[in-house]
């Protein structure tokens, strides 16, 4: 069967598409390959200048669409707020939204409002932007949501008791894998209570298998071996670009790469974690994403 290439991308003009965290690495090209196939594209970035850099990238190549800069810090509930606010101020509707922004493993951190940062910006965040701009995205007619995960879900638990790390004291992967954990349990539960609301709007997934990007920055021995084993970040945002406009994806489909352990290759459908199957553990999550991000979906 042929590969799913960016040829595949189908038009997208006329559609308006927010990428979070796409002045760099996988959500860049993503944010990149959209605009060049004519989406209005919004590229949801915390630093300003890195931001309008990456936009200006983008213009430079005459894409078919738009890039523009809006700022949004995932790690501060406030401003996450704000960015929605100020979106919806020239929008009434959100036909493609890509929780793509991410942190792995840096020093113990914790966001504005103190969750650990790992979860606070990786679930938490998007969880509550995902929220904010609901009834934009119920507003549009075949909207998505993308939300990005990574392998390292599979060594991810959900320890209710101590979300934070803050009992058990601080561990980098552990606390990267319950958050990309958390992404997929979060897909699944968002797909399956707006099924149960009579909504269309539809949710996607998907991992980049192991791509070289500014993501391995606090994790050595992964950015030493980035020259000789990952792939480059055009063809690690396949798996983001085929969950964001494949017209064949179903709810809750995962791409991820097709090659030896799905690091490397063409986006193909994968398997979600086992962990992310279990629906009172998705269910548990989403109540306590409520109640700690203050943001309620009505769903
Ligand atoms: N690369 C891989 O091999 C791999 C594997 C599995 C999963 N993933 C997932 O793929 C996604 C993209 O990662 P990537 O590899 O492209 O990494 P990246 O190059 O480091 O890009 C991550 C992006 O997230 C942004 N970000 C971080 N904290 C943020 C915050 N508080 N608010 C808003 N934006 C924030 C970063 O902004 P700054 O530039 O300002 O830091 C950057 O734009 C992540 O969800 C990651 O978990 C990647």
């Amino acid at each position: 069967m042929a590969h799913w290439i960016h040829d595949d991308i189908p038009d997208q003009t006329g559609r308006t598409a927010i990428v979070t965290g796409s002045n760099t690495g996988i959500g860049f090209e993503a944010a990149k390959a959209l605009a060049e196939k004519g989406a209005d594209v919004i590229l949801a970035c915390r630093n300003p200048q890195k931001g309008q850099a990456a936009v200006d990238r983008i213009l430079a190549g005459n894409p078919k669409g738009t890039a523009t800069l809006l700022q949004l810090d995932l790690a501060d509930l406030d401003a996450v707020k704000a960015f929605a606010d100020r979106f919806a101020e020239g929008h009434d509707r959100l036909d493609l939204l890509i929780l793509n922004a991410g942190v792995m493993v840096p020093p113990e951190s914790t966001t504005a409002q103190g969750f650990e940062l790992q979860f606070g910006v990786n679930h938490l965040g998007h969880f509550a932007l995902t929220g904010h701009l609901l009834p934009l995205l119920k507003a549009a007619e075949g909207s998505r949501v993308v939300v990005l995960s990574s392998g390292a879900a599979r060594m991810g638990q959900m320890d209710f008791d101590d979300l934070q790390f803050t009992t058990r004291g601080y561990q980098a992967w552990p606390a990267y894998g319950a958050s990309k954990l958390a992404n997929q349990l979060f897909a699944r539960e968002l797909q399956k209570r707006l099924q149960a609301g009579g909504s269309d709007v539809l949710v996607t997934a998907a991992h980049p298998g192991w791509t070289a990007t500014d993501l391995q920055r606090t994790a050595g021995l992964f950015r030493f071996l980035n020259p000789f084993i990952a792939m480059k970040p055009p063809q690690g945002a396949l798996p983001t670009l085929r969950a964001a406009t494949d017209p064949d994806a179903d709810p809750v489909d995962y791409f991820g790469p097709h090659g030896f352990m799905e690091a490397r290759g063409y986006p193909v459908k994968q398997r979600m974690v086992d962990a992310a199957l279990d629906e009172g553990v998705a269910a548990r999550l989403w109540q306590v994403s409520e109640e700690l991000t203050g943001v309620r979906y009505g769903l």
